[in-house]
């Protein structure tokens, strides 16, 4: 939650307290410059050594709670039938509501199994925005058409509408019009929109998006990797949703969804997901393929310690202190970044505080990668590893041509009560930093390129070395570590 002190300014405030912690260290700037050029100016590639803080992602990076340990402690080993999936299964139904659940190994895999069973080569899937991950699995796997039907406002980086990543049921009933329901593979929505900076869509946009898909006999697939977030965004932002709980919300999110799956290595700090639905007869077209790709049906690829892990996770994600810890923070971020009129994702919203590349290196073209070079001009200048979400991160169309990502984001991801105030003021500095040297930073290029997902084994060079320049300037200007 967040609490107001005596002079009126308001802060997040940690409810909980930090009994284990690892130890980090910032590693000097020329030690940096060392690690980015071995990684090919790509932040995936980085070492923990080489870290200072690691906001590269909040997926399986969050902190556990003492109950989750404990819960790791005793559990049902069984390969089939294990009493601790029936737990897990238990927490499904009373948190999200569903009867029908499986485990699998994380979100992609879900993404997988849903594409192979419902999607083929001709479908559309609408969506509200897509994933890297799901894009990939509906395009590969499915060979179906990712359909992004957003609402206008969701490109616009620097906005005050409270719900960016609603999807325009204007352009779902267009595009229903135009392939045909028969076409529609089926429509999903992301809680929150990832991609268009942890966006969330309100509990109205996804009503009026159930109805059009209950008038045409369309499957509603609720990708919820971040539906607590998403919850507490809408006690916040939407008329008559502040005196209900984000329990309340969650549950009634997942009233509107056909299917619904999660990463759990998310909201439930775990390293691991699952597929759940209230339709049978969905459920039975999915579970015979579980087996083949992830593992037996009461496991689906995870450990049992981590599904008992995931069984508490699932019922204290929906607590209003672990829903909004990291919104709070991530909301601190971007506020005090507004201050000092760096350019960044408005309003702020889950997962993390993304600086928009676009505004900060107007002077570089899509085709040299702002995101990627800010995203490594951060690390240079701080030691915080942050995730691009630009043009790196996009797929080449069929052709091998470049496509242009709508954002150029630099991601940098708050993961659940890892890091502290003192942590967001350094990386503030030396954002400020950056901004005031960003005409230093110039492009990058490819080096070598994986044909899929290149954003993560990708290798890139400096143009011009401004990485080198860029190390000096701040030895000389901040200090020399
Ligand atoms: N859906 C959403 C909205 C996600 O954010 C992610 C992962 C996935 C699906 C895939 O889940 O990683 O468990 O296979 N997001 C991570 C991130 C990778 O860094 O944002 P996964």
């Amino acid at each position: 939650m967040s609490i107001k002190l005596t002079s009126g300014k308001e802060i997040p405030i940690e409810m909980h307290k930090t009994r284990m912690v690892q130890k980090i260290w910032l590693p000097h700037v020329d030690q940096r410059l060392k690690a980015i050029e071995e990684a090919g100016y790509n932040t995936f590639q980085l070492k923990t050594k080489d870290i200072f803080l690691d906001m590269l992602t909040d997926s399986g990076v969050n902190a556990m709670s003492d109950n989750q340990h404990a819960a790791m402690m005793r559990v049902d080993d069984a390969y089939a039938g294990s009493m601790t999936f029936y737990e897990f299964a238990d927490a499904v139904k009373d948190v999200l509501g569903y009867e029908y659940v499986m485990n699998v190994h994380q979100g992609r895999a879900a993404e997988h199994l849903i594409s192979k069973v419902f999607a083929k080569q001709g479908d559309v899937v609408p969506t509200n925005y897509h994933f890297t991950t799901t894009k990939v699995h509906i395009e590969l796997t499915g060979g179906a058409l990712c359909l992004e039907i957003y609402a206008d406002e969701a490109l616009k980086t620097a906005s005050t509408h409270p719900f960016k990543g609603n999807m325009d049921p204007q352009k779902l009933k267009d595009a229903i019009e135009k392939y045909g329901k028969d076409k529609i593979a089926y429509v999903r929505m992301e809680a929150t929109a990832n991609l268009l900076g942890g966006q969330p869509f309100s509990m109205q946009n996804l009503r009026e998006i159930r109805k059009i898909c209950s008038e045409h006999g369309l499957i509603l697939v609720l990708d919820g990797s971040l539906i607590c977030e998403n919850a507490y965004l809408i006690r916040q932002r939407e008329n008559g949703y502040a005196n209900k709980s984000v329990a309340e919300i969650v549950k009634e999110m997942c009233s509107f969804a056909d299917i619904f799956y999660m990463s759990g290595r998310k909201n439930t700090c775990v390293r691991g997901g699952c597929i759940a639905t209230n339709n049978k007869e969905l459920f039975e077209k999915l579970q015979p393929w579980l087996p083949v790709y992830e593992g037996f049906f009461t496991y689906g690829g995870m450990s049992q310690r981590e599904v008992a892990a995931m069984a508490v996770g699932m019922r204290e994600m929906v607590d209003a202190d672990v829903a909004g810890c990291a919104v709070e923070q991530i909301k601190y971020f971007v506020n005090r970044l507004v201050e000092t009129g760096i350019p960044v994702v408005t309003p702020p919203g889950g997962l993390a505080c993304h600086l928009d590349a676009t505004k900060f290196l107007p002077h570089i073209p899509q085709s040299e990668y702002p995101a990627g070079a800010l995203t490594a001009a951060l690390y240079l200048a701080s030691g915080i590893r942050s995730m691009e979400r630009g043009t790196i991160s996009m797929e080449r169309d069929k052709d091998g041509k470049e496509v242009f990502a709508d954002l150029e984001l630099c991601r940098i991801a708050l993961p659940r009560r890892v890091y502290s105030m003192s942590h967001i003021e350094y990386a503030v500095d030396r954002i400020n930093w950056l901004y005031k040297h960003r005409n230093a930073i110039k492009g990058l290029k490819f080096v070598s390129e994986p044909p899929v997902l290149r954003f993560f084994l990708g290798k890139l060079a400096a143009i011009d070395n401004w990485g080198k320049d860029l190390a000096e300037a701040y030895k000389k200007e901040v200090c020399n570590h």
